[in-house]
C-alpha cells in the first residue's frame, strides 16, 4: 500500500471512528495511496460506548467518563439493521446468531472487523484530544492531545480532522423542585449501571424515549416494585405490564412524594432522569464546532458529514440514530472519498442548499416509520457515491418496520423475535431463552447452544 504525504486525525475509536479507519484500510487494500491516519482515543480500549465501564463520574485520569451503557443492555433494534456490509455476523461468529444480542456480543463483533483489518497500530489509546485549531495561513489543523500514560500534552499538524467522539455521553440534566431534599437517589441514565440496585424499589423514570423505555424495562425485569414514567410531550404508546404507569411531567418532589402536572402524586424511592444527551465538543473552537440538538438532520453538515464552513473537517455519527453501524460506514466511506479527492465538493452555497433540502424534509417527519425511511434514503445516497458494498435499504427499512410492530405488540417480548440478514439472506435463529428470563447477558451465555 502506498501512503500519501497527507495526515488525517480521527477523534474517537467508537463505531464511527473505527468505520473511518476501516474505510481507509479498505482503500489501501485495493491499492490506493492513503494518508497517514492517526486515531486519538480517550479510553484504554476501542468500541466507544460498547466498551463497558463500571465507572461513573470521572475516569481513572479525572476526565468525564464516556460510557453510558449499563449491565444487561441488549440491542434495542434488530442486529440485521446495523450489520456491516463488508463483515457479517456469520463471518464473525462462524454461524447465524439471534437478532437482539447483548452488549458484549456486539462489542465482540465491532472489534472483530478492525482486528482483522490490522488497524490497531493507528490508534493512540488513553489519549483525549484537548484542542483542535485551524490555520488559514497553513491550511492545516493543529491537534493538541494528552497522552495520559506518560502525562504529556503535545500538538501535531493534520490536513484533515474527523470528529467521531459520539454524542450520547454528556447528560442533559434538568432540575425539578425538591431534588435537593429528595430522600432517595437521583441519577441520570448516563450514570445508570445495574438494574439490581433498584430491586424492590418504586422507580420514577423521567423521559419518554429509548433510555426511559429500556431502563424502565431493565428495572422491571430485575425486580423493581413499580415503574412510573413521567413524560413531557406525550406518553409512550406501548402497552406496559402491570406495575407500570405513565404520568405527565413531574412538577416537584416533596420528601419521597413525586407530584405531577395532572395533580396526582406517587411515593417513590429513586428518580432516573432519562432526559437525553448534549452534543458536546469542548475540544473544538467556535468556527469548527457543530451546534445541534439530537435530531435526524443537524445543519451545517453537507451529506450529514462534511463541515460546510471548512470542508477539511468531517463529522461521523452526529445524527439521531435508527441506522447505526452501517450508516457510520456509509458516512466514513464518503468522508474518505472526499479526502482522497475521489469526490469533488460543490460550492458552499450548493452544499447549504442541499442540507436545507434534507432539513425541510426532516421537518415533515411525523413518526418513527417516516424517520426510518428518511435515514434509509440518506444512507442509500451515500452508499451509491462510494464503493461501500451496497445492500437493500428498502428491505432494511422493512425489517425496522417489523421491529416497530413487534415492539407495539409486546414491549417486554419483542427481543424474542428473529429476522433475516440483509447481507447473507440467512434467517436468524430464535435465541435459546426468552429475554424476560435471560438474566445473564454474557457473550458465553448468549452463544451457548441449548
Ligand atoms: C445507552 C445506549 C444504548 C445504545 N444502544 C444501541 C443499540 O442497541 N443499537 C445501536 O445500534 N445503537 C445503540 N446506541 C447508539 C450508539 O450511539 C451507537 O451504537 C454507537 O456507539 C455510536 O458510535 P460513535 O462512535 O459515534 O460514538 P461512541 O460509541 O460514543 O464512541 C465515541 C468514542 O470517542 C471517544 N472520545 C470522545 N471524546 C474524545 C476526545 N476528546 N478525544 C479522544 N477520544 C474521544 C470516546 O472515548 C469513544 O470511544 C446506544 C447508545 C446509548 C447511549
Ligand atoms: N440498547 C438499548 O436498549 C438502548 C437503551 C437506551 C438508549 N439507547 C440509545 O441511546 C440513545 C439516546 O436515547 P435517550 O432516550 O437517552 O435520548 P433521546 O432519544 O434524545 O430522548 C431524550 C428524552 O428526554 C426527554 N427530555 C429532555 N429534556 C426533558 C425535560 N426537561 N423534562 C422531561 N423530559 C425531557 C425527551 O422528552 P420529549 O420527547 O418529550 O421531548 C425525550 O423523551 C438513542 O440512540 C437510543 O437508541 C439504546
Amino acid at each position: 500500500m502506498g501512503v500519501s504525504n497527507k495526515r488525517v486525525a480521527v477523534i474517537g475509536a467508537g463505531p464511527s471512528g473505527l468505520a473511518q479507519l476501516r474505510a481507509f484500510k479498505s482503500a489501501a487494500d485495493k491499492g490506493a495511496d492513503i494518508p497517514e491516519v492517526v486515531c486519538f482515543e480517550k479510553q484504554s480500549d476501542w468500541g466507544g460506548l460498547w466498551n463497558y465501564t463500571w465507572r461513573t463520574g470521572l475516569d481513572e485520569h479525572g476526565d468525564p467518563v464516556h460510557g453510558s451503557m449499563y449491565r444487561y443492555l441488549w440491542s434495542n433494534g434488530p442486529k440485521e439493521c446495523l450489520e456491516f456490509a463488508d463483515y457479517t455476523f456469520e463471518e464473525h461468529f462462524g454461524r447465524p446468531i439471534g437478532s437482539y444480542p447483548p452488549r458484549a456480543v456486539l462489542w465482540d463483533y465491532i472489534k472483530g472487523r478492525v482486528e482483522k483489518s490490522g488497524v490497531r497500530p493507528w490508534v493512540r489509546f488513553n489519549t483525549p484530544v484537548r484542542m483542535v485549531t485551524w490555520s488559514d495561513a497553513t491550511k492545516k489543523f493543529t491537534v493538541t492531545a494528552h497522552d495520559r500514560g506518560n502525562d504529556r500534552t503535545y500538538s501535531e499538524e493534520f490536513d484533515n480532522v474527523v470528529v467521531a467522539s459520539g454524542h450520547f455521553s454528556t447528560p442533559n440534566v434538568p432540575y425539578f423542585e425538591g431534588f435537593e431534599t429528595f430522600q432517595g437517589r437521583v441519577l441520570h441514565s448516563h450514570d445508570f449501571r445495574d438494574a439490581t440496585e433498584f430491586k424492590g424499589k418504586n422507580v420514577l423514570v423521567v423521559g419518554r424515549s429509548y433510555s426511559a423505555e429500556d431502563i424502565g424495562s431493565q428495572c422491571y425485569k430485575y425486580g423493581a416494585k413499580s415503574i412510573t414514567v413521567s413524560y413531557r410531550s406525550a406518553p409512550m404508546a406501548f402497552t406496559f405490564p402491570e406495575g407500570w404507569e405513565q404520568k405527565p411531567l413531574l412538577t416537584k418532589v416533596v420528601g419521597k412524594t413525586a407530584h405531577f402536572k395532572d395533580g396526582s402524586t406517587k411515593e417513590i424511592d429513586a428518580i432516573i432522569l432519562c432526559t437525553g444527551y448534549l452534543h458536546h465538543f469542548p475540544f473544538l473552537t467556535d468556527d469548527l464546532r457543530l451546534k445541534t440538538n439530537n435530531r435526524m438532520w443537524p445543519l451545517d453538515l453537507y451529506k450529514g458529514v462534511v463541515w460546510e464552513k471548512n470542508p477539511a473537517l468531517f463529522y461521523i455519527g452526529m445524527q439521531d440514530q435508527f441506522y447505526t453501524f452501517n450508516m457510520f460506514d456509509a458516512q466514513a466511506w464518503y468522508a474518505r472519498d472526499v479526502m482522497l479527492g475521489r469526490i469533488t465538493l460543490p460550492s458552499a452555497a450548493e452544499m447549504a442548499a442541499d442540507s436545507a433540502k434534507w432539513r425541510a424534509r426532516e421537518e415533515t417527519l411525523a413518526d418513527a416509520e417516516q424517520m426510518i425511511w428518511f435515514q434509509g434514503d440518506y444512507t442509500k445516497e451515500l452508499i451509491e457515491a462510494t464503493d461501500y458494498p451496497s445492500f437493500d435499504i428498502e428491505e432494511t427499512n422493512k425489517t425496522f418496520m417489523e421491529w416497530e410492530h413487534h415492539k407495539m405488540e409486546d414491549i417486554m417480548g419483542f427481543r424474542d423475535n428473529a429476522y433475516r440478514s440483509l447481507m447473507t439472506g440467512t434467517m436468524a435463529p430464535k435465541h435459546h431463552t426468552r429475554w424476560m428470563e435471560a438474566m445473564d447477558d454474557s457473550l458465553e451465555s448468549y452463544l451457548q447452544a441449548k
